[in-house]
């Protein structure tokens, strides 16, 4: 492995994440010799730094967000937005992810994931998604990578969502890195649908009929949440055309 390796600094990071590097060199010290210890700290700070700038993209977008948010209760008298959710993905799950993708555990392999960045835009009504989107892609600094409409085509469970891969400048001290997001836009009721179904999934070892019947009350769950979003969406509308 050459010195991109981070398989070694990723499981410093779980064990030790709350001591510096230095201390950790001293430690693994006993197992490592000099080369292997220069490798890994400088793998870590690599990794570090990587996941910085993960971490300056999030807040990039998120400020975008918040802008048009400020913008939009300005000039409508109401927020489109009611929360913004942020996560740089855990140490544990990149590693689990570049192994499902059958990806070498290197810094380079970290570029293929798209999911590192997250910002998930929880919404009042579904059109403030559409209007969010269009919003944020026609910012110039702004490259949509890829786009997926699980509302206009749930997925087979239920599950919907818009969701966005965006390209992001991120300025550090003296360099411009483009960063990717993953933007999750959806309603309060998609949400509620979605932590629940994401819990749920992880009761296994259940019946075949039940897992059955677990499936299709999901799915009318979701239908029934969908129908809730078009009717708020019927009543704005309403509301607003009078
Ligand atoms: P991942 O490998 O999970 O990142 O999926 P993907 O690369 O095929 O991307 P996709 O856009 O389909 O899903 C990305 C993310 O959307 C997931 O990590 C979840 O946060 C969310 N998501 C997608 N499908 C579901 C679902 O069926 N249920 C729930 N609760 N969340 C989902
Ligand atoms: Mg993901």
């Amino acid at each position: 492995m050459d010195s991109k390796d981070m398989a070694t600094p990723m499981v410093v990071n779980t064990l030790q994440a709350k001591h510096s590097t230095s201390h950790i060199a001293k430690t693994l010290s006993d197992y490592f010799d000099e080369e292997s210890l220069t490798k890994t700290r400088r793998t870590f700070e690599e990794l570090k730094s990587l996941m910085s700038c993960y971490q300056c993209a999030i807040m990039e977008i998120e400020t975008k967000f918040r802008v048009l948010n400020e913008r939009f209760s300005l000039n409508h008298e109401r927020n489109p937005i009611e929360t913004i959710k942020t996560r740089v993905k855990s140490p544990e799950s990149i590693l689990e992810k570049l192994r499902r993708r059958g990806l070498p555990l290197t810094l380079d392999s970290l570029d293929e994931l798209t999911d590192i960045a997250g910002v998930r835009v929880i919404c009042s009504f579904v059109d403030d998604i559409y209007m969010l989107a269009e919003c944020l892609l026609r910012q110039d600094d702004i490259r949509l990578i890829k786009q997926k409409d699980y509302i206009k085509n749930p997925k087979g469970n239920g599950y919907r969502s818009l969701h966005l891969i965006v390209e992001v400048p991120v300025f550090l001290e003296n360099e411009k890195r483009l960063m990717k997001v993953e933007v999750q836009l959806r309603t309060i009721a998609m949400e509620f649908w979605a932590n629940l179904e994401h819990k749920l999934r992880y009761k296994k070892n259940l019946p075949d009929h039940i897992t059955d019947l677990i499936a299709a009350e999901l799915s009318a769950c979701a239908e029934m949440s969908a129908e809730l979003d078009m009717k708020m969406q019927n009543v704005k509308n309403t509301i607003e055309n009078e």
